[in-house]
């Protein structure tokens, strides 16, 4: 062993020169556990002082304790500088550019007939009317016998109705939100009732489940006349001025005197075509005064009070409006077809 002083000269050139050339962190550690670890060159030094001659002992440790304390010192530095660098290089390969625009999120659009529901609640709020719902799943009372169906009446029968467990059915028809509307109320009244109904029906023009919406209007002087008035302002402002209106004498248990609507087909201005089976007008609705018997179920003196309701397909106008043939593509849930509207 030389002069442990010039050891430790050598020993801190060479400490120097490593942990300056420690290319990462993993060099730098093994840089340090070779100089301070348990058994590092400097840690040997250490350890070995009790070994020298006394008078050399107090001037080795300090100069070895210096370097130790140096060594440290570069270890961090190094190790700081290596992990700046590794910082700044993923910087640089993650670069973030503030000023990209976003992605821009797909965006969907209500369904055709919501479409439709949407304006027609829209324009009998114009009128001062407000929106009542009632159950899809009905029972036979509010769906028939308070609507004035007798017990026997082919409507009931199982070729239209969907039956439920215990006694319930799925509506036929929105009318019976009249009766859960007017039901120990005091009119005057003026409602719309928009929504899904069911019948055990099946072709290019009829699916199970449709929409219809019902209107109505109750107080001590509502006519005819009102009805017709409010249904044609109604047809202009769905389907533009040109549009006429046609009633037809027609039966239903709950109005008295009762009609079917039909408008002018749109397609060929009357003329006819297929639209609308060559006769120059599509089917609309049915309407009428409502009848005494329903006001009765209602707790509705009768004596004081008329009013007029209608009720009409939501599904059909959506189909004539974008030229749809069969109403089975309103609802298969086929998004090629859904997202043209
Ligand atoms: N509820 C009838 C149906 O589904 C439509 C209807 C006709 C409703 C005449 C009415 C009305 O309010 O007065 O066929």
């Amino acid at each position: 062993m030389g002069e442990p002083v010039q050891d430790l000269a050598a020993l801190e050139a060479d400490a120097r020169e490593t942990i300056a050339a420690a290319a990462d962190l993993p060099a730098l550690q093994a840089a340090r556990a070779a100089l301070l670890g348990r058994k590092g060159s400097l840690s040997q030094i250490l350890r070995g002082l009790g070994g020298l001659p006394p008078e050399e002992r107090g001037r080795v440790g300090q100069a070895a304790n210096r370097l130790k304390g140096e060594v440290e010192a570069w270890v961090e530095a190094r190790r700081a500088s290596l992990e700046g660098a590794a910082r700044d290089r993923s910087l640089a390969e993650h670069q973030l550019d503030v000023s990209l625009p976003g992605d821009v999120a797909p965006r969907g659009h209500l369904h055709p007939t919501t479409q439709v529901e949407r304006e027609v609640v829209a324009f009998f709020a114009s009128l001062g009317f407000s929106v009542e719902t009632g159950p899809e799943v009905e029972t036979e009372y509010h769906n028939f016998e308070a609507l004035n169906f007798p017990d026997d009446h082919p409507a009931r029968d199982m070729q239209d109705t969907f039956f439920v467990e215990g006694g319930a059915v799925l509506r036929t028809h929105t009318s019976p939100v009249q009766i859960r509307a007017m039901s120990g109320r005091e009119p005057p009244f003026r409602f719309i009732a928009p929504g899904r109904v069911y019948r055990h029906d099946r072709s290019l023009r009829h699916f199970p489940m449709f929409h219809q919406v019902e209107g109505f209007m109750v107080d001590e002087r509502a006519s005819f006349a009102d009805l017709k008035g409010i249904l044609y302002a109604f047809a202009r402002h769905m389907m533009g001025e040109r549009v006429d209106l046609r009633f037809r004498a027609s039966f239903f248990p709950f109005t008295e005197p009762s009609a079917e609507m039909d408008f002018t087909c749109l397609v060929c201005d009357g003329a006819g075509c297929p639209t609308c089976s060559q006769s120059g007008w599509v089917e609309w609705g049915g309407c009428g005064m409502i009848h005494p018997n329903v006001l009765g179920h209602c707790g509705i003196d009768a004596e004081r009070w008329q009013g007029f309701a209608f009720g009409m397909g939501l599904d059909r106008a959506a189909m004539l409006r974008h030229g749809i043939p069969n109403i089975h593509l309103l609802f298969e849930g086929d998004l090629r077809v859904l997202e043209q509207f």
